[in-house]
């Protein structure tokens, strides 16, 4: 019989020692346009959706579709926030998943003021072992333009394996061509 991915229960929250990761919720659309309008000149470079500054309406109507399809189970979005005091730091999640073969990629930023003190590194590790033990991951990958220096560090603190560097893969924000690489973590070997 097939199986709906959207029977699966799977926990909307999870902590790290700083950190609470968890589903969006309404209203936090709020919150994320503050840390966007504070972070847009470090986005805009390697974020497609960045280019343009959204409204805080557009996105709290983009957490509001995050929320469904967290619910639907076809795009995990996870924000980052400070436990102690609940400050929202980033935002990250699992995405372009399959089920079946239980793939996932984890894409991630940073509040520009919270960059360079490992918050990302600490949440993503949290993410993968999220995906691991709860979502029951045989690959987790991540993939970043092979000139963010800051984002394949990421990749490498935390034991990722780079596959290859896929080569003119797509165009980067300024329109120029992009070199991709590819890192993973594949059950049997990293985990
Ligand atoms: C990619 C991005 C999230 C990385 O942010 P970051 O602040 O460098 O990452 P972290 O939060 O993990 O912090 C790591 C830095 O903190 C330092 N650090 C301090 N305390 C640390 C700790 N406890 N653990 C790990 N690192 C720590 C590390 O040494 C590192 O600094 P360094 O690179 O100068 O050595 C950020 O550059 C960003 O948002 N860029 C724009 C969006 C983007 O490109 N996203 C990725 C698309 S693929």
């Amino acid at each position: 019989m097939a199986y709906d991915p959207i029977l699966f229960s799977i926990p909307e929250a999870f902590e790290s020692r700083r950190l609470l990761i968890r589903a969006p919720i309404l209203d936090d659309g709020i919150k994320v346009n503050e840390a966007i309008r504070e972070s847009i000149d470090d986005l805009l470079p390697w974020m497609p959706w960045a280019k343009t500054m959204p409204t805080p309406e557009e996105s709290e109507a983009n957490i509001r579709k995050a929320r469904l399809k967290f619910l639907e189970r076809s795009d995990m979005r996870l924000l980052i926030l400070l436990k102690e005091n609940g400050k929202l730091i980033g935002s990250s999640g699992l995405h372009n998943i399959d089920w079946k073969v239980r793939r996932f990629e984890i894409g991630y930023w940073v509040r520009s003021s919270f960059g360079g003190q490992g918050y990302i590194t600490e949440a993503v590790e949290a993410i993968t072992n999220f995906a691991i033990h709860e979502l029951q991951a045989n690959r987790v990958e991540i993939r970043c333009d092979s000139k963010n220096i800051r984002s394949y560090r990421v990749a490498e603190r935390l034991g990722f394996t780079l596959e290859g560097i896929i080569r003119n893969e797509e165009l980067s924000v300024d329109g120029s061509l992009r070199d991709t690489m590819v890192f993973s973590k594949v059950r049997g070997v990293e985990f």
